[in-house]
This record gives structure tokens, sequence and C-alpha cells, in this order.
């Protein structure tokens, strides 16, 4: 993404963020930040004092000081079942914290994976046997399906269940737990359809039960400190905004002898290094002819099931059961996108993608080995910006890409306005820069240091303070200390934890979850539901799966107000879906 910066520049768009960051917290408007001091206006004056913040100075809140659940104390650990046991599933274990969210039971019908998910794996997937102990980890039950797991609901105790299964399988899967009256943490793309998520919503509603859906950027502190940056006005006009998620999978696949013996004969080896085409391991396919994979999933010839492994194992690629390159990675940047926006709804997309590089013989898919799609976005004076604006005109181009074949730009977020720009980084990094004045030398590009004028009266604005000198180490030495932003979470034990808090919040209420809504169309109980609950987890899979329609029918879609509304049936798939 900060293509050509040199690692000076982007020490200065470090240090500009937090600079502008700092600036703001003093004078009221981060409050994502804790700041030092006697003036009673200022923001988190009693955690200060208590936590000694000299006068002046600002540290960022905890997560879960910040989305408010740090009254924890006291409160047993939620018993919750994880459902799938793949790779994402393995990435929530290795960061679920185990005071909030208890795993007492896992299910997955793939034999590899439940392996997998007690021993752990490289980087983040830890395992269970490392976070609880083996001896401790033996007590966690096992099931090769969910009937079996739901079947033992009370002998397990259980309160709540984490879904990772793929995309296809979401809402049947979600919807049977709801009926048994648990609460869901569900992994994005929500579902395979809109009407699919409408049902879901209207499950959570009838049940009384929590939905929440895992686009972990609503539980960033980091993404939560860009926003509060730019909603201080100190970009400018913001016309653009240009995401990407470029990887490269276009490397021959190879295995050693040893792993070689593990696949299972008849199905053809990946002929690319590529997460999305998997080896078929001999110990699932033997496990799971396509009578028993029917047994263990709804079928295999409905919409919920596998065909076979091969189906299961690779999911991504097929129609049936994934939604492209679009759900599995454009909806997370969308989602980043429209909250950048304020919470807006697009107004119309339009995009090309295709199999320009994977065929036959090669990783051959259904899904798109390549997309570059165009959002409109209403700007802040647009009327659907919801501020009372009537500026039709003002309209904010966002663009996604994402390619199987060239890796050398980051993932990310490239926010443009007429007074700065803010890249956010593999969602762990954010550079500010400042716009260059006319005619005004050093008032602004990479090199140069801001920080941010009027923030306590008037409006705020950057400013340029000096120039670094550019040219090796002795500028990079200038650079701030490490910043707070650096170990910023990705949100996921973030998002586990406030789900468990929201959970006893209720409990404690003694009445079923209610998404009733206030006359502002706010929920009534907005700080005891999950940030990115079904309506809101409904607008990312509209963006994602409309943008699909939109490329398989090379047209402009425009969308409609009654689609992100789920007490109406519109949906954009039966409009411009396949059948439509
Ligand atoms: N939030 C994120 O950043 C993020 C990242 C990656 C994946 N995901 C999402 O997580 C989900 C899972 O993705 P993944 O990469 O782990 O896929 P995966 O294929 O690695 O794992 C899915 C697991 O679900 C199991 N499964 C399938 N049907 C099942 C059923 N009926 N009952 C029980 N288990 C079943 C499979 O056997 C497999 O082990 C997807 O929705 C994906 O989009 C989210």
């Amino acid at each position: 993404m900060a293509l050509d910066l040199t690692p000076e520049q982007k020490a200065t768009g470090k240090a500009n963020f937090e600079q502008a960051a700092g600036d703001l917290a003093r004078s009221g408007k981060m409050p994502s930040m804790m700041v030092g001091g006697k003036d009673p206006k200022k923001p988190n004056r009693r955690d200060a004092l208590k936590a000694g913040l000299a006068a002046g100075a600002v540290v960022p809140l905890s997560a879960a000081v910040y989305y408010g659940y740090e009254s924890w104390e006291g409160n047993e650990a939620v018993k919750t079942a994880l459902i799938g046991c793949g790779d994402e599933g393995g990435v929530l274990v290795g960061d679920h914290n185990p005071e909030y969210n208890r795993i007492v039971a896992v299910c997955d019908i793939r034999p590899s994976n439940m392996t997998r998910i007690f021993d752990g794996d490289t980087g983040p997937r830890k395992g269970l046997n490392k976070i609880y102990g083996k001896d401790e980890a033996k007590d966690i039950a096992r099931y090769d399906n969910l009937s079996a797991l739901l079947a033992d609901k009370s002998k397990l105790g259980l309160e709540a269940v984490v879904i990772a299964t793929p995309l296809n399988t979401h809402d049947v899967i979600a919807k049977a737990c709801m009926d048994a009256g648990l609460h869901v943490l569900c992994e994005k793309l929500m579902a395979r359809t809109i009407s699919k998520c409408k049902g879901m919503i209207k499950y959570a509603q009838d049940k009384g039960v929590l939905l929440s859906i895992g686009h972990q950027r609503h539980y960033s502190t980091l993404y939560a400190h860009a926003l509060e940056v730019v909603n201080a006005g100190v970009l400018g006009d913001i016309k653009h905004i240009r995401a990407q998620w470029p990887r490269n999978n276009s490397w021959p696949f190879t295995a050693s002898a040893a792993e070689r013996a593990k696949f299972a004969p008849g199905y053809k080896e990946p002929y690319y290094r590529d997460g999305w085409c998997r080896p078929i391991l001999k110990e699932d396919a033997d496990a799971l002819p396509p009578e028993k994979l029917a047994e263990l999933a709804f079928g295999s010839v409905n919409e919920y099931g596998f065909k076979n492994v091969e189906e299961l194992v690779r999911w991504r690629l097929y129609d049936k059961t994934g939604g492209g390159l679009m759900a599995e990675l454009g909806s997370h940047q969308l989602d980043a996108s429209s909250i950048i926006l304020g919470h807006v709804h697009p107004l119309a997309v339009s995009g090309i993608g295709g199999k320009f590089f994977y065929g036959p013989g090669r990783n051959d898919r259904e899904s798109d080995d390549g997309v570059f799609v165009t959002f409109e976005f209403p700007g802040k004076n647009h009327p659907k910006a919801h501020r009372g604006g009537k500026d039709e005109s003002d309209i904010v181009i966002v663009t996604y890409s994402s390619f199987n074949t060239n890796s050398f730009e980051d993932y990310g977020e490239c926010i443009m306005g007429s007074r700065g720009t803010m890249i956010i980084s593999k969602e762990a990094e954010v550079y500010l820069y400042k716009e260059p004045e006319p005619g005004k030398k050093d008032s602004g590009g990479r090199d140069t240091k801001v920080t941010v004028t009027g923030a306590g009266g008037g409006k705020p604005a950057m400013e340029a303070t000096s120039t670094w000198g550019g040219g090796g180490g002795a500028a990079i030495s200038k650079a701030p200390a490490a910043s707070a932003w650096d170990s910023a979470v990705r949100g996921y034990r973030t998002e586990m934890e406030h789900f468990a808090y929201c959970v006893r919040k209720w409990q404690e209420m003694r009445q079923p979850v209610s998404y009733e809504k206030n006359s502002d169309g706010r929920l009534k109980y907005e700080e005891i539901i999950p940030r990115c609950h079904g309506e809101v987890a409904m607008a990312d899979a509209i963006l994602a799966l409309t943008s699909n329609m939109a490329m398989a029918k090379k047209e402009r879609i425009v969308f409609e107000d009654a689609w992100f509304d789920p007490t109406k049936a519109d949906a954009p798939e039966t409009k411009h879906g396949k059948k439509a």
C-alpha cells in the first residue's frame, strides 16, 4: 500500500498519526485515548488520574475500556463450542481468552482438522493443548457433527458457539444453534445470499439471542483511532479511497515425499501453491466418502452440503460454497471503508473480474482469480449520508482490487483527502501526511512532520512543523520511540471478549436479547450488543455479493435501500443474481 515510501517517510507518517491523535485527544476529540491533566473537561480524566498520567500526556485506552467491558471480574467464562476447526478456527482458538470464553467442545467433520485444533500449527494457531495444557484439553469434548454436539448441549452446559465453517453452511448452522437457545458468533461473510442474512437476523430476534459476525475490524483499536482522526476532519474533503489485497499464488506447488504420502490418491494435486486449493489428505478422504459426508453435513446435493471431500476442502473455489475474493478479502476492506466514511451504504458498484490466470488443469475454479471493483459512496454532504446534506454530486469513489499473481504492495487502505492522506497498512500501522500548500516550501508531503492546530476551538487542521533531512539511519534514529499502536490488536480477541461480556450482561438482566430500536434508528441496548451484529454484517455481505453480480453481468448496479432493511424481503440476488 505504502508503495514507494522510504523507511524515513514511513516513520514520519507514523509519527504524524500519533502526533495528530495526541493533539486531538488533548482537546477532547479522541474518545479512544486517555489524557492526563487537571482540566475536568478533558476526557477520561478519572482513568488518567488512576493511571498516574502526567499532565498533557496521552495513551490509547485498552480495548476493554474502549469497548466498555472492563468490568469482567467475578464473571465466569462463557461455555463455548467451536464449530469448524480449520484455518480460521485455529486463529480464533489461538487468540481467545479462556477467562472470557471457555472452549468446552469442538466440532468438525474433517478428522485432520480435529487433530490440528488440539496440536496447533505454525504462527497464530497455537492449539488447544498449548492454551489449556494437555491434561485440561483432554476434557474438551469432540464431535464430528452438529446434531451430536447440540444433543449434548445441557450435558456440556453450553451457552454459546463460535462458527468457523465454509460460507454455504453459516446460516444453517447458526440457525440450528440459535434454535437451541445458544448465542452465536459466526465468521464472515455472514451468509451466501442476502435473503439468508435476513433469515439469520430474524432468527436472532425471534429467539432472543446474540448474533455477532466476525468482521474483526469493528474491534480493532487501530481502526478506532484512525476513524477518530478522520472524523476530526484533518484530511479535508475525502473523494477517494483505494483499497487492495494483492497476493501471489502463482508459484508451482511442491511437496516432499513424506507430505505426498499423506495425499489421497485419485485427487488432482494442486498445480500452484494456493491456500484456496489444498491437497486432499488421505485421512480425510478415507473418513469422508460422499455418503458419510452427506450424513454428517446436511446432505450432498443441496446448497448446505458438500458433494465430495474435494468440495469440502477447496470450498473457496466454487460458487455454491464460497463467495470468491470479494467475500473472502474484499468484504473486510469495504467494511473498513464504509466505517471510515461514517457507516454509510454505497450508491452503486461496477467492476471487472474473471479467471485471468488459473485455468483448466491449473487449479481450475469457478471463483475469480482477479477483481477490480469501483464503488460510489455518498460523501458527507450527499443526501444519503444521513447528515441532512443536499449535494447529490458529493460522491466518494472507493476502488478495491485483489489479484493472485503479484504481492509487491501490502494490503491496506489509502484514504485521500483534499488536505491530507492516511494509509492503513496490513491492519497494523497507520501513516498520515499533509498535502503541500501551493507556493509554500516544506508545507506538506512525505517528509513533513505535522501537528494539529485548532483542535481546541476552531476546525482542526494539520500544520507542518519541520521536515526530516532524510537519508539513512541518522534520520531514522530521530523517530519517536515505538508507538502504542505497534501492539494494536487485530480485533479477534476483543471481538470474542466483548461477545462474552454481552452474553453475561443479558443474563444479568434476565431477559432475552432485544434488538429494539430508538426513534433515531439506533439500537436501544447498543452497549451490550456486539458491534458487528446482523444488520451491520449484512451490509458488508451486500457490498461483497453485489459486486460479484456486477462483475458477472458486466453491469453498474445501483444499491436499493430495501436490501439493507432486514424487515423487507428485497435482496440483490432476486434482481441481479444468476437466475434472475
Ligand atoms: N475474519 C477473518 O479474518 C477470516 C479469515 C479467514 C477465514 N475466515 C472465515 O472463516 C470461515 C472458515 O474459513 P477457514 O479458512 O477456516 O476454512 P477451512 O476450510 O480451513 O475450515 C473450515 C472447517 O469447517 C469444517 N466444516 C465444514 N462443514 C462443517 C459442518 N457442517 N460441521 C462442522 N464442521 C464443518 C471443515 O471440515 C473445516 O475443518 C469462513 O467463513 C471464512 O470466510 C475469516
